[in-house]
């Protein structure tokens, strides 16, 4: 089972990149395979759907080979960052059918809690299969300490529990 996380923010100082790596040892460590797949990557300026791109062809290749998807997000205005839905919008087909599960992050207590609701709404019009729980990575700049560890060791079993339910989504 190969479930890529995707880190959906470019902004320079993110804080979201301890989150997100953090949700790729958490699939490994439920035993799937995962790698972290780095909105970076995939800049491309302005919407271009053709699946043309270098970056479309790969992010493609990488949706082919996944079983499901995790999307680690932070709340930008109550929405997505703008580079996130450039870059999903590089693919339409490789989505449908897939589970997806949805995680936010926030400097805040909330964790994002608006724009994972956001989120899903898009995930449906690719025809995926949004899981009904979500992880809320809030305060996150307390969250990790400076290595980048979690302080908060609750967060694995929430985790879990969450690949836990995506797997179960799988057809
Ligand atoms: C343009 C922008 C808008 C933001 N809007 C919100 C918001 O609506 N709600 C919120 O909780 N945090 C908001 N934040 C703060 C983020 O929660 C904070 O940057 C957090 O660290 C996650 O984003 P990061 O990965 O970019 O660091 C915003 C940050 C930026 C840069």
């Amino acid at each position: 089972m190969f479930i890529p996380v995707i880190l959906g923010t470019a902004r320079e100082g993110r804080r979201s990149e301890n989150p997100a790596k953090y949700m790729v040892e958490e699939v490994k460590s439920f035993g799937a395979e995962s790698e972290l797949v780095d909105v970076r990557d995939y800049l491309i300026g302005r919407t271009d759907a053709s699946g043309e791109t270098p970056q479309a062809k790969k992010f493609i290749e990488i949706l082919k080979r996944s079983d499901a998807l995790i999307i680690v997000v932070p709340e930008y205005n109550h929405g997505y960052p703008g580079e996130l839905k450039i870059m999903l919008d590089m693919a339409y087909n490789e989505y449908a059918g897939k589970p997806i599960g949805i995680c936010g992050v926030s400097v805040g207590p909330f964790g994002g809690m608006r724009v994972v609701e956001q989120l899903r709404q898009v995930v449906i019009e690719y025809s995926m299969i949004p899981i009904r729980e979500a992880v809320y990575f809030g305060n996150v700049g307390k969250l990790f300490d400076d290595s980048g560890t979690i302080t908060d060791a609750s967060y694995h079993e929430r985790a879990q529990k969450f690949i836990a339910n995506l797997k179960s989504s799988l057809k």
